[in-house]
């Protein structure tokens, strides 16, 4: 897709030269900023009942009199903020969606000039619309013939504008490769294909990859990871990608994501119902991927390091059973209580490795606990830390970036549940504040350096007739290693 900027004022859009003209409506007394033919236009289409300044509203008019292009979109929009022009820009491509369209002009009125955000909400939206999973349904309907997308602006905003198109394209790029991979199905993306797609992004973007193989990751002592991974017949890989955009002495921001190709439960085996979604247990390492591929886009003087420990979790011959007892890399020992729960035996191993980068701050992400879903909903991601300055940054581009997270508890008295009889801890804690339990364990791992944990379990992915996953939290990792550049 193609973003550019066009200078125009609202009052000539009946004479800009495209293929459709989305007009989008901040309140009602935007529409006084029109020409006098959108105007009537517009008022037509109210007074037929077509048309409401509703939020989600939007009315696709073809081949309206007295305008150059094919065809208007109308699109309501409640306050002028990012989130709800966000809404509006997907309600109005969304009645492009599957036409002829190839160039849209996108014009706003009644929010002031375009700004940075504004241009972003607007290249998410596009992103987030027009995406189809193609790798195994090739012949999947296209989302259009959308190529160009115009952002209609004054000239005092062209700066902001720039800016923001290039940030948005960044992101949704990112997005787009969490998305593709983690759609992927578990015979697909398995741990060597994350492991190739690694280097094949190293290659592009210049990045230093290392992909380590089973013996190598013995050699580390990652006892823990290996537990999880010696119930599968699938090669477990440790994958190491850095950017360097700063000084090599400059202390970097490390991403760790969780890489459970697919999780079956193990020999405490899940239940059918809904099981294939659990191809989806490596969001985490798609979105930490995604992320750093948006930061590649960037630029940024900074250094980042992303780390993806990955394999499968299967009932193997060989699998680990409940009672078994392993050591960590970190030299602590662990009663696997339930096999499960995994995600945190991986992440463990690869948060003690994150140690040797002296990191200035490690930020996890998983789809580690059912029991973030039911606390948050398909809504909010889980944020865990016990660092009130990094929660705020964190929050901060949560805000900025149009993708919700809510702080959750992280108090010493959580750290009870975990004891155990033959191991110095074990990998569960009951039912009780499961997902604060699970960010109490990977807790015990990280303290060398600043560290937050975002469980997105209930955020990487959707399910029922639009299954498929989300790309999240690439927006809100993004924005949050962008703000952490000088
Ligand atoms: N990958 C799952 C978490 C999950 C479950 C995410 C459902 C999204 C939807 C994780 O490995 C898991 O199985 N967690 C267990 C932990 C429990 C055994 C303490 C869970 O949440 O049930
Ligand atoms: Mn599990
Ligand atoms: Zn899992």
């Amino acid at each position: 897709m193609d973003f550019r900027q066009h200078t125009a004022s609202l009052d000539t859009l009946a004479s800009v030269a495209c293929d459709a003209l989305l007009v989008v409506l901040a309140g009602e007394k935007a529409e006084r900023t029109l020409d006098a033919t959108l105007a009537r236009l517009l008022a037509d289409a109210v007074a037929h009942g077509d048309f409401e300044f509703k939020r989600g509203k939007a009315v696709l008019l073809h081949r309206p009199a007295g305008v150059k292009a094919a065809r208007v979109v109308f699109a309501a929009c409640g306050a002028a903020t990012p989130k709800s022009l966000k809404a509006a820009f997907a309600a109005g491509v969304g009645q492009l969606k599957g036409g002829g369209s190839r160039h849209v002009a996108v014009a706003v009125g009644g929010a002031g000039d375009a700004s940075a955000e504004l241009a972003e909400a607007l290249v998410a939206a596009v992103g987030e619309t027009t995406y189809v999973y193609r790798h195994t349904k090739p012949g999947a309907p296209a989302a259009g013939a959308l190529e160009r997308v115009t952002l209609l602006c004054g000239k005092a905003a062209a700066k902001a504008v720039t800016q923001g198109l290039a940030r948005g394209q960044a992101v949704a790029a990112g997005v787009t490769l969490a998305r593709e991979l983690a759609n992927r199905p578990g015979n697909h993306c398995t741990p060597t294909y994350l492991g190739e797609q690694a280097k094949k992004l190293g290659k592009e973007y210049g990045l230093k990859v290392e992909v380590l193989d089973r013996k190598a990751i013995e050699k580390l002592g990652m006892g823990s990871f290996l537990a999880v991974a010696q119930g599968s017949a699938e090669p477990p890989r440790f994958i190491v990608a850095q950017y360097h955009g700063a000084a090599k002495t400059q202390a970097p921001i490390v991403l760790v994501g969780k890489g459970i190709t697919f999780d079956t439960g193990g020999i405490s085996i899940k239940p059918a119902a809904e099981m294939d979604e659990m191809k989806f247990d490596m969001g985490g390492a798609a979105s930490v991927l995604g992320t750093l591929r948006a930061v590649a886009e960037l630029k940024p003087k900074l250094n980042l390091v992303v780390i993806v420990p990955t394999c499968e979790n299967m009932p193997g011959g060989r699998a680990i059973k409940p009672g078994d007892v392993v050591k960590s890399m970190s030299g602590q020992t662990i009663e696997i209580l339930n096999t499960d729960a995994e995600g945190r035996l991986i992440l463990c191993d690869a948060l003690t490795y994150a140690e040797r980068f002296k990191p200035a701050c490690v930020v996890d992400v998983a789809t580690l606990t059912g029991a973030c879903v039911i606390a948050l909903g398909h809504h909010h991601t889980g944020l865990f830390t016990a660092d009130d300055a990094l929660a705020a940054q964190l929050l901060a581009a949560s805000t900025a970036s149009l993708d919700p997270a809510w702080r959750m508890p992280l108090d010493e008295e959580y750290e009870e549940a975990l004891k155990s009889n033959f191991a110095d801890m074990g990998n569960v804690g009951g039912r009780a504040g499961g997902a604060i339990t699970a960010a109490m364990f990977l807790r015990k791992f990280t303290g060398k350096y600043r560290w937050a944990h975002l469980d997105i379990a209930g955020t990487a992915w959707k399910s029922g007739a639009a299954k498929g996953a989300t790309g999240r939290p690439v927006p809100l990792l993004t924005h949050f290693v962008m703000s952490q550049a000088s």
